[in-house]
């Protein structure tokens, strides 16, 4: 059973109505929380990599991207057109799935599926498995009586109800608070359950009402898994991401846009209190990330393109105690709609375009890091009051990161016990003194990191 905490609801809607706190998942279940999404990586490259390089690395968590039947094509956005809820799709069988699922557990790693349930496709023909389709019609599955509420284009996101019953880019829009749909989502998910899922990441959410998902979630034979709601936040928006923290876990686009503006435009130093002093939501319901697959593409966030400040980020991001990080791990792309390389099969990282962030080491090496510090909040911090930052995670580690043009020499004030240190961004030795200060020096665009526990490199 995984550990529950309390999330109280958002102090504004409690005071509106005096809602009781609900029991969720408040983050990812278990001593490690970072999650590499192997974008669009076929199931066995993924079960390969949980051996490799996830489970030795400590990743808690990897996601996949969705199992089920879908339209054809080779773009990456196929696979978010489902046309059945079979294991049907383009990254492999259920059998393939099933071999995954085992072999990222026997190395210590979770499996969230990216899981698309707002919506079915648009078009007509033949899915990746076999299955006839036209919008609308889905044999054996769904049938016109379930998408008739709304069936034109979202045009107005101040407006609730168009936002939550008209189509997401003219796609088929599953009507949630039917019974009937509501059990064959339920049904879709039990069924990933039963194969050993750990966890959903739920697909546009936003266009689903939070107390749809809720009884969907009721239906689960483990109704407390682990639930990371995509609800993106927009300014003005009837739709709020905090509607559905009582759900669990929801991702703040908030962190990483921001994060693109402070390391383009403004100073790492403002980062002090970045996560609730920047008026997010609680960390302890936060699903945050530096990009995702979206915004890799529209360019509202940082992204593999910006070389050493996108590395950078991830390092922060990792090294910083706020909500549960995702590492994105796609492939090089130049067209938008591209699909991945040789269909997801990826022989090795660094070869036909995949770019394997989660195993770049400056970022890598940072989920060990994570997984040490865990629990301890910020201390020391030091700035320059530019792009020069430093901070221990109590008496268990310590960064600094440098984004200027120019080497930073210092000798910084830890909380660490006295001792030698692998600075494991740069693989060197660090001596910590009685006094719990070391003098090193940074290059320009790097980053330092020690922890208890990793004392020769
Ligand atoms: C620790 O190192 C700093 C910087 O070199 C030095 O100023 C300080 O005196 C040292 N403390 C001890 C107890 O050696």
């Amino acid at each position: 059973m995984a550990p529950r905490t309390f999330a109280v609801a958002a102090s504004l809607m409690a005071s509106f109505n005096a809602m009781a706190p609900t029991v969720v998942d408040a983050s990812p279940p278990g001593s490690k929380d970072v999650t590499a999404i192997l974008f669009e990586w076929n199931f066995d490259s993924i079960g390969r990599e949980c051996t490799r390089t996830l489970g030795p690395a400590g990743y808690g968590f990897v996601q996949v991207s969705p199992p089920a039947e879908h339209i054809q094509g080779s773009q990456w956005w196929t696979s978010y057109q489902p046309v059945s809820y079979k294991i049907a799709g383009r990254l492999g069988n259920r059998d393939s799935f099933q071999n995954m699922i085992n072999t990222c557990h026997s190395v210590g790693v979770k499996v969230i599926v990216d899981t698309v349930v707002n919506h079915m496709s648009s078009g007509s023909g033949t899915g990746t498995g076999g299955s006839w389709y036209t919008k609308y019609n889905y044999p054996g599955l769904y049938s016109s009586y379930d998408f008739d509420d709304c069936t034109s284009s979202i045009t107005n996101y101040a407006d609730r109800w168009n936002v939550q019953h008209c189509e997401l880019v003219s796609l088929a829009d599953l009507d949630t608070n039917e019974d009937y749909v509501r059990r064959a989502i339920a049904g879709y998910m039990n069924d990933l359950l039963s194969l050993g899922v750990d966890g959903f990441r739920i697909d546009a959410a936003k266009h689903i009402a939070a107390q749809d998902l809720a009884n969907i979630k009721s239906r689960l034979a483990d109704s407390g898994i682990y639930w990371k709601q995509e609800v993106i936040y927009g300014a003005g928006e009837a739709v709020q991401p905090t509607e559905y923290t009582g759900n669990g876990d929801v991702q703040e686009f908030r962190y990483a846009y921001d994060l693109k503006r402070v390391f383009n435009n403004e100073k790492l130093a403002y980062l002090r209190n970045y996560g609730e002093g920047w008026g997010y939501m609680s960390g302890s319901v936060a699903g945050v990330f530096v990009d995702n697959h979206d915004t890799e593409r529209n360019g509202q966030t940082l992204s593999y393109k910006d070389n050493a400040k996108y590395t950078l980020a991830n390092v922060f991001m990792l090294a910083f105690p706020y909500g549960a990080p995702d590492i994105h791990s796609g492939y090089e792309f130049s067209d938008n709609d591209a699909g991945a390389p040789n269909n997801g099969r990826v022989n090795a990282c660094w070869q036909d375009s995949w770019k394997c962030q989660h195993a770049w080491p400056e970022i890598l090496r940072m989920v060990a890091f994570r997984n040490a510090v865990r629990g301890q909040g910020v201390t020391d911090w030091w700035d320059n009051g530019n792009n020069q930052i430093a901070f221990g995670r109590g008496n268990r580690g310590f960064v600094a990161i440098n984004k200027e043009g120019g080497s930073l020499t210092r000798t910084f004030q830890t909380s660490l016990p006295a001792g030698t240190y692998c600075n494991v961004q740069s693989n060197s030795v660090v001596a910590v003194n009685s006094s719990g200060q070391f003098t090193a020096t940074l290059g320009s665009n790097a980053a330092l990191a020690i922890y208890v526990g990793k004392s020769s490199c």
